[in-house]
């Protein structure tokens, strides 16, 4: 563990301790860490060929013309890419799926654009992630460990 001082605008810092209370945050310390692992794992997955995992959560109704079969295609052409997929039926029009998937970042991210641009999809997002190395003792590894 490092221990740092940074030097912050008083104002800021009581924006940023209102921000973490209300996240349920009770040390200052990990919500830095947590916005500091936030940054390194959106640049980690932001390079296209680096390895993502993630979710992909879709709205649609299944009534709208042949969205079902389509979506069902296309998840079959990229198999490779879902791990598995839950779904919910919200009500009577209304469904939500949910695909957790593994691959390199930029087929994840293409396989994603294309769900969520089906006709009849109403809304979709694409949340990337990446696992962090962490050692037993709780601290992250270097890349040289
Ligand atoms: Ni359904």
């Amino acid at each position: 563990m490092s221990r740092i001082g940074i030097a912050v605008d008083s104002d800021l810092l009581k924006r940023f301790d209102r921000s973490i209370a209300k996240r349920g945050y009770t040390n200052r310390s990990e919500a830095f860490r947590d916005l500091i692992r936030d940054r390194l794992v959106a640049e980690q997955t932001a390079e296209p060929d680096a390895i993502a995992v993630g979710t992909i959560t879709l709205i649609y109704d299944h009534h709208a013309h042949g969205v079902s079969e389509k979506l069902t295609e296309l998840q079959h052409a990229n198999h490779e890419l879902v791990v598995s997929t839950s779904h919910a039926h919200l009500d009577h029009d209304s469904c939500l799926e949910v695909l957790i998937v593994h691959g390199r970042a930029a087929h994840v991210r293409q396989f994603a654009d294309r769900l969520i641009a089906l006709k009849g999809v109403q809304h979709g997002r694409l949340v990337t992630t990446a696992p962090q190395r962490v050692s037993k003792n709780g601290h992250p590894h270097k890349q040289s460990d």
